[in-house]
């Protein structure tokens, strides 16, 4: 997160009038009349138009089978997942303290991979902190983020948190001396040539996920269906079973905003996360599990109360600050409380949060700050999540830098 609580009340404040647009009659009744004929008129939809293909057109699709992963043949074989959440790379490159932030992260993310061995990983949000990025392509420092887990085979998907499509923050020392201040563009790995380098507006998501994409096999990670702008992390994977071509899991992404707008999961996206499970998973035979950066106003209700114990059923280490959540709920959390095939809700943002607390019949549970970037001298670790088939089960641990293992917890058995 870092320091966009200033927003919130401003946000709140704008997304308050749409709700009270209140249409006229006449609008209505047309409205009401072309619905029919509109959702007559708009064309099937081929297979292979979902997710990363940026092609946009439609809400509800299927998932290809190229673009699933699958537990390993043997007896008792589990499915693992890392989550590498708010590793804030590119904090202060015009300072020695910010490279070497980056360099401490390189370290963590090469220590839980090499102990873990994970079959996958997840990249929680805040990879970047693009308000600290003079530079005009912040895929740069993204490239870096990767890079850890592409250097050993491993696959992986992104979503997005609210810093990482954030405009530059001019830090106000750079003004301190008299006149206007000297440009000072980190200049490694870029060819220089000065000012028109330094850009200041953010990489948009949009480019950052398509030049992950192009550039990566082993991505995963897909741009929603276009409906659902200005969010583009929204998508859906499924994990198979090692011998058949069902599913055992679906993974669930979505954008829960901010950076370059207000930090909330629309209507929209809760309307289409509805249609998806419909569609992929009618009868919710298949356990469902969602990830997305910052929590949800649920967390608040569910949190232990700051700086207290963390007592049962509630797990975890560390409570150390208050839950800073999404400005709104507009539809999601009803949903996926409802729906009994949803297991759990990943998110990160608070990094001094660790715990899972249950809420209705699903967890909700934070991350562990994975980076040396962003706020807070805890020290660094990742949620590992294992699933396994026959019988399905879900558990989680919290896999420390030095190597040390806590907060061991089953989510679904
Ligand atoms: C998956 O299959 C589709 C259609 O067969 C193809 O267009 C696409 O390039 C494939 N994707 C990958 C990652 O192989
Ligand atoms: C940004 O950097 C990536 C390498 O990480 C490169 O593939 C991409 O083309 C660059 N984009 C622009 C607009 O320079
Ligand atoms: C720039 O390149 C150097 C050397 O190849 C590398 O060590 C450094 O991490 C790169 N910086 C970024 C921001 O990617
Ligand atoms: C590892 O780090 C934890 C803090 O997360 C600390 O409590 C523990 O003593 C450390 N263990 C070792 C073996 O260094």
């Amino acid at each position: 997160m870092v320091g966009r609580r200033h927003s919130h009340f401003f946000f709140s404040l704008l997304s308050l009038p749409s709700h009270r647009i209140t249409i006229p009659l006449y609008y209505r009744l047309l409205l009401l009349l072309c619905f029919p004929l509109a959702l007559a008129l708009v064309p099937p939809v081929p297979p292979s138009n979902y997710g990363g293909g940026g092609d946009g057109g439609a809400s509800v699709l299927s998932l290809p089978r190229n673009k699933s992963l699958r537990f390993s043949a043997g007896a008792g074989a589990a499915f693992k997942i890392a989550i590498f959440a708010d590793l804030h790379y590119g904090e202060n490159a015009w300072t020695d303290w910010g490279p070497q932030q980056d360099a401490n992260s390189d370290r963590v993310l090469s220590a839980v991979l090499d102990k873990e061995n994970p079959d996958f990983v997840i990249y929680l949000g805040d990879v970047v902190t693009a308000n600290n990025l003079p530079i005009p392509n912040a895929s740069l420092y993204w490239d870096r983020a990767i890079s850890a887990t592409r250097s050993r085979g491993i696959p992986w998907a992104t979503v997005f948190g609210n810093h990482d499509d954030a405009a530059f923050e001019w830090p106000s020392d750079w003004f301190s001396s008299s006149g206007i201040p000297e440009v000072r563009c980190p200049t490694a790995n870029i060819s220089s040539t000065g000012a028109e380098q330094c850009s200041f507006r953010g990489t948009p998501r949009i480019d950052l996920m398509n030049t992950e994409i192009n550039n990566n096999r082993l991505s995963y990670s897909a741009t929603g269906p276009k409906e659902l702008w200005p969010s583009v992390s929204n998508y859906v994977l499924q994990i198979l079973s090692s011998k058949e071509m069902d599913p055992v899991a679906l993974l669930y992404f979505l954008d829960s905003g901010g950076g370059s707008y207000p930090e909330v999961i629309s209507n929209a996206q809760a309307k289409w996360f509805q249609a998806q499970s419909q569609i992929i998973n009618p009868n919710g035979k298949v356990p469902e599990i969602i990830f997305w950066h910052i929590p949800s106003i649920a967390f608040s209700k569910v949190a232990p109360k700051p700086n207290s114990e963390i007592d049962k059923p509630c797990v975890g280490s560390i409570n150390l600050e208050s839950v800073a959540p999404q400005d709104a709920e507009w539809g999601i959390m009803d949903i996926l409380a409802k729906r009994p095939s949803v297991k759990a809700i990943f998110s990160g943002h608070n990094h001094g949060l660790d715990w899972c607390c249950p809420y209705q019949k699903l967890w909700l549970c934070f991350a562990r700050h994975t980076g040396y970037g962003g706020y807070g001298d805890w020290p660094r670790g990742a949620r590992i999540i294992e699933i396994t088939e026959q019988p399905f089960s879900l558990k989680s641990w919290i896999r420390m830098e030095n190597g040390t293992e806590h907060s061991d917890l089953i989510l679904s058995s």
